[in-house]
């Protein structure tokens, strides 16, 4: 950076976390430990299909055995909708946990938010999701990350399917109260899903500095998220054993998740869920093909702000004006993407021109509390501009 402090000084703002968070090579061993302050009599255990025959599932399941008694539910997929909801419910009607415990990714991290929640709120759950004010705080939740990005180990945030929208609750109930994230459980992970992972980790930090609710204590653990990921990423997808690459990210997780849980979302996320569940899409590289484009829209709006986001992924700025900026930060992000093998336009996606007015009003009716935070205020012109250049690509 070529210029003085960046953060506006004399602003006002506040800032909210209150997770614990015991993080580092191995930290699933201190799980013991960590629950017994809970003194729980009944655990709820969320994962999925696959991570329940794991190493670390059988040793966290033994571990709650060990201290009271545990029930699992294993049902949890990608993209959980309103029949998974309901199937979690009654799990959670018949046995009533007192703590809840989500190991694996977003969506299991994100249900056993949901769990809390119904265990302590009688309305259907779905409700919760339209409006419905939330009355009384859940039992604890405990957030064990098994791939690095989402964020959801540390945030308010629960994400639902609804045919093919995606319905966002956030509530300060829905705050875990402990994360235990240790590096080891990802290593396993694929590379196309730690590439997912990792780019929507990167977009969440971007678009936390780049929101119209970003501070400085926000914008400081999203520019140490860009820049852990543009150290870690591509290592981590070359090579997934490559531990200190999974250290990286997932504090990149956790740091870009502490940002945004305050700072907000803006535009290049609107826009995904605009075609993730249609082209089938998961959720990071779906936000990975918008995110460029946002980035070189918003530049103009945000020059500080755009030089922050650059210097994140290792780009000299001295000289560049915001729109130079802008570019050579989304030229940055596509060359990790195409490293990655992650689709870069929407032709890529087999999407055309036709697509593009039906996206424009999905985004305008079903998405605007992303348009809220963004930085430049689209009109359908602009939105339209945007999706064309996301469809030929650069
Ligand atoms: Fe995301």
């Amino acid at each position: 950076m070529d210029e003085g402090v960046y953060y506006p000084l004399l602003k006002n703002y506040s800032y909210f976390m209150p997770t614990r968070i015991v993080f580092g090579v191995n930290s699933i061993s201190r799980l013991k430990e960590e629950l017994k302050p809970f003194a729980f009599k009944q655990a709820l255990l969320l994962t999925g299909r696959t991570v329940c025959h794991t190493e670390a599932c059988a040793a966290v399941r033994e571990t709650l055995s060990s201290l009271g008694k545990s029930v699992e539910f294993t049902s949890i997929s990608p993209e959980p909708d309103v029949s998974l909801l309901a199937n979690l419910s009654e799990e959670v009607r018949r046995n009533p946990p007192d703590i809840v415990v989500g190991l694996g990714g977003g969506s299991t991290m994100d249900m056993a938010k949901v769990a809390s929640l119904v265990a302590a709120n009688e309305k259907e759950p779905l409700k919760y999701f339209k409006g419905e004010p939330v009355a009384r705080k859940g039992p604890p939740i405990v957030t064990i990350p098994t791939i690095s990005g989402t964020g959801s180990e540390v945030t308010p945030i629960s994400i639902l399917v609804e045919k093919t929208a995606k319905l966002a609750l956030r509530h300060h109930a829905l705050y875990p109260s402990l994360a235990i994230i240790d590096p080891t459980l990802s290593v396993t992970a694929p590379p196309t899903a730690t590439a997912s992972a990792g780019m929507d980790a990167l977009c969440h930090a971007v678009e936390s500095i780049m929101s119209v609710d970003s501070n400085p204590i926000t914008s400081s653990l999203a520019f140490e998220a860009i820049d852990l990921v543009d150290e870690c990423l591509e290592k981590a997808y070359c090579n997934g054993s490559d531990i200190e690459a999974r250290n990286g990210l997932a504090l990149a997780s956790a740091l870009a998740g502490m940002a945004f849980a305050n700072a907000g979302l803006c535009i290049a996320h609107g826009i995904a869920y605009t075609y993730a569940m249609r082209c089938g899409l998961p959720h990071g590289t779906s936000v990975s093909v918008a995110e460029p484009y946002a980035v070189e829209f918003n530049a103009p709006a945000i020059p500080e702000k755009m030089k922050i986001i650059a210097a994140g992924l290792g780009i000299d700025t001295e000289g560049l004006t915001s729109s130079e900026a802008g570019e050579a930060a989304a030229m940055r992000m596509l060359d990790i993407t195409g490293t990655l093998g992650l689709p870069m336009s929407l032709e890529d996606l087999e999407l055309g021109e036709e697509d593009l007015e039906p996206m424009v009003d999905d985004l305008l009716k079903n998405y605007n509390r992303f348009i809220v935070k963004n930085p430049r205020k689209p009109s359908r012109e602009d939105l339209l501009f945007l999706y064309r250049n996301m469809l030929e690509g650069y």
